[in-house]
């Protein structure tokens, strides 16, 4: 009878183990407020806030207010589907709220990602809502600021290790040296009694060779860094300055895959390509105000701008025009023109202003100098093709050049000081 107990008491436990491991997921399976929040703002932010009306209702306390939490659930997972049930609360909503649809969740949202959202909801704050504040400038450049810190502290500890080691092992090597005179009876130049400077005197006067090549190595040094510094005045590329506005092209051009040409439509047309006005960005931002804080927080300051009230949907403040900070600026005894290279010479943005659609603060790409000009027209194929203005004119060079060779921006003239200098 003694062994059957014991298997029974293995088995028991055993049992237990498994209920214990089946039990295990349901706790953590219980709603999770904060990636509830998370689910919240990916999914509901462009219509709902807490704390204030957007296209949807406030939806701070909302959970006290709905019929049931039941009701909440089936409502988010399918709000239509609960629509066409007749039910009275949710109709009433629906008309109170302009008659507007909200996104069918079924297939978005798990089950347990809605019941997160719904404990969200039970205990949210409200958020920081659009207010019109006045325009303020950005940090944009402190963390390379940061990073260059840095780097001079390195090359300090650096230089103050190597200091403490040359007067460590100097002070060793005159111990030692004082042995070795002792045994020998000699008084050796270095060393002894003398100066770091006239150390370095003796050593000069005994490696004068040596001593020259460092000299030249040296001077050699410097010429090219002074003259890689020289060259490098007033050449900036990675400049960004900080804007009154933080206007992200990632987003606009990148995510939203909005066309350069409908914010610069100058570039097709002629020399500038030009900043967008208010009206431009405000044929869209009547409507959107953005999804996350952020966003809101920035967008606000284009109402501002344009004086724009939000909640009276019409422009009745007084209008405060952007200064944007202007980021490529060439000298003005150079000519650059836009259409010229985007029509004519069917060069992408790209090419000179670097992946626009992902840069978050806006920077200078190119080096801007007269170089970087000059290079790119010796390496760029003139584009012959569908180009009626200067069709007999490719014709003409071509037959001078040559149909199978490269006819470069530079055969074109591209080289000729005029071109660019007035
Ligand atoms: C496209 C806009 C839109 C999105 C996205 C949206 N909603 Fe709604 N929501 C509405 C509108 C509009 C209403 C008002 C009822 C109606 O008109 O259909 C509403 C109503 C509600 C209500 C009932 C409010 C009340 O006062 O009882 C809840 C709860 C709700 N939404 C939760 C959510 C949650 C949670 C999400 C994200 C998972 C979400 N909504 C995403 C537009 C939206
Ligand atoms: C929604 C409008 C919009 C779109 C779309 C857009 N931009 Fe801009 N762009 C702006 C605004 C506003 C500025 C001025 C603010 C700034 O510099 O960040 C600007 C600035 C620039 C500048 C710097 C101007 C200066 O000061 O020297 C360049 C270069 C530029 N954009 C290129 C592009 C390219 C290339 C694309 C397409 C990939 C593009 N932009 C798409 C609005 C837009
Ligand atoms: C073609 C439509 C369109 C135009 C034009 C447009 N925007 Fe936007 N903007 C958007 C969209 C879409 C978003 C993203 C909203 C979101 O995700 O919440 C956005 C987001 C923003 C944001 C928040 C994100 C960020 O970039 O910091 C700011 C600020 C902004 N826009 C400013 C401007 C300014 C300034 C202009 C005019 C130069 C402009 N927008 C023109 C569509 C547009
Ligand atoms: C061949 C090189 C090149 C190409 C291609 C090019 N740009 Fe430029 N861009 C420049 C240079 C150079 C400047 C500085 C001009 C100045 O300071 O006079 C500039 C300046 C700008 C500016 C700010 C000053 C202004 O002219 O308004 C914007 C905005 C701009 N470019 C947008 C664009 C867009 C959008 C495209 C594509 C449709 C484009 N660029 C294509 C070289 C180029
Ligand atoms: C990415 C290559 C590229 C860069 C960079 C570039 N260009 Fe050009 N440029 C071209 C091409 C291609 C053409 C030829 C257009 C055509 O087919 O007529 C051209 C044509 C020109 C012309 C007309 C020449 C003529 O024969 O009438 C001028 C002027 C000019 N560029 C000035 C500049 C200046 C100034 C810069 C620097 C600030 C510059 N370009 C930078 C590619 C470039
Ligand atoms: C493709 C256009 C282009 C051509 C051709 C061109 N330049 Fe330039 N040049 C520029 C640009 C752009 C700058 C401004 C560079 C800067 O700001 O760093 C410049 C600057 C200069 C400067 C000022 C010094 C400097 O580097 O900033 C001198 C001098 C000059 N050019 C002389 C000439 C002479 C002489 C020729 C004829 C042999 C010539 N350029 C042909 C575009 C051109």
């Amino acid at each position: 009878m003694n062994i059957p107990s014991k298997k029974l008491q293995k088995s028991l436990v055993a049992f237990l183990a498994f209920v214990l491991a089946l039990a295990t997921p349901n706790i953590s399976n219980a709603a999770d407020a904060g990636n509830g929040q998370k689910v919240f703002k990916a999914n509901c932010t462009s219509c709902h806030a807490i704390g204030r009306k957007v296209v949807g209702p406030d939806l701070m306390d909302v959970t006290k207010r709905v019929p049931s939490t039941d009701w909440m659930f089936s409502w988010i997972k399918n709000n239509a589907a609960v629509l066409k049930t007749g039910d009275k609360y949710a109709t009433q909503v629906f008309n109170d709220n302009g008659k507007q649809a909200m996104t069918v969740f079924d297939g978005t949202l798990t089950d347990d990602q809605i019941k997160d959202v719904i404990a969200y909801l039970a205990v949210a704050k409200p958020d920081a809502g659009p207010v019109a504040t006045a325009a303020t400038g950005t940090e944009t450049g402190a963390p390379e600021n940061k990073h260059k810190g840095q780097f001079v502290w390195v090359i300090v500890i650096i230089i103050a290790t190597l200091f403490i080691i040359v007067t460590v092992l100097r002070t060793v090597r005159k111990s030692l040296q004082a042995v070795v005179d002792e045994k020998t009876g000699e008084k050796t130049q270095v060393g002894n009694g003398t100066t770091v400077w006239q150390d370095i005197g003796i050593w000069i006067r005994n490696h004068k060779s040596r001593f020259a090549v460092t000299v030249i190595f040296f001077i050699a040094l410097s010429s090219v860094y002074s003259w890689e510094y020289l060259w490098g005045i007033d050449v900036t590329p990675g400049y960004h300055p900080s804007q009154p506005i933080n206007f992200m092209h990632k987003v606009h051009a990148g995510d939203n895959a909005i066309a350069c040409i409908y914010c610069h439509s100058g570039a097709e047309k002629g020399k500038v390509a030009g900043i967008p006005t208010l009206n431009v960005c405000m044929n869209c931002h009547k409507g959107i105000q953005g999804s996350t804080p952020e966003y809101q927080k920035e967008i606000a300051k284009v109402y501002y701008a344009a004086g724009w009230d939000p909640s009276k949907g019409d422009y009745t403040n007084p209008p405060h025009p952007v200064q944007w900070n202007r980021v490529h600026s060439l000298p003005d005894f150079a000519y650059f023109n836009h259409s010229q290279h985007v029509v004519v010479g069917k060069v992408e943005c790209e090419k000179c202003h670097g992946d626009v659609k992902t840069f978050t603060t806006d920077q200078q790409f190119a080096p801007l100098t007269m170089g970087w000009c000059i290079n790119c027209h010796r390496e760029t194929p003139v584009q012959m093709e569908g180009n009626g203005y200067y069709a007999k004119l490719h014709e003409a060079i071509k037959q001078k050049f040559g149909d199978d060779k490269k006819v470069t921006e530079a055969d074109m003239g591209g080289l000729e000081c005029g071109k660019c200098h007035y």
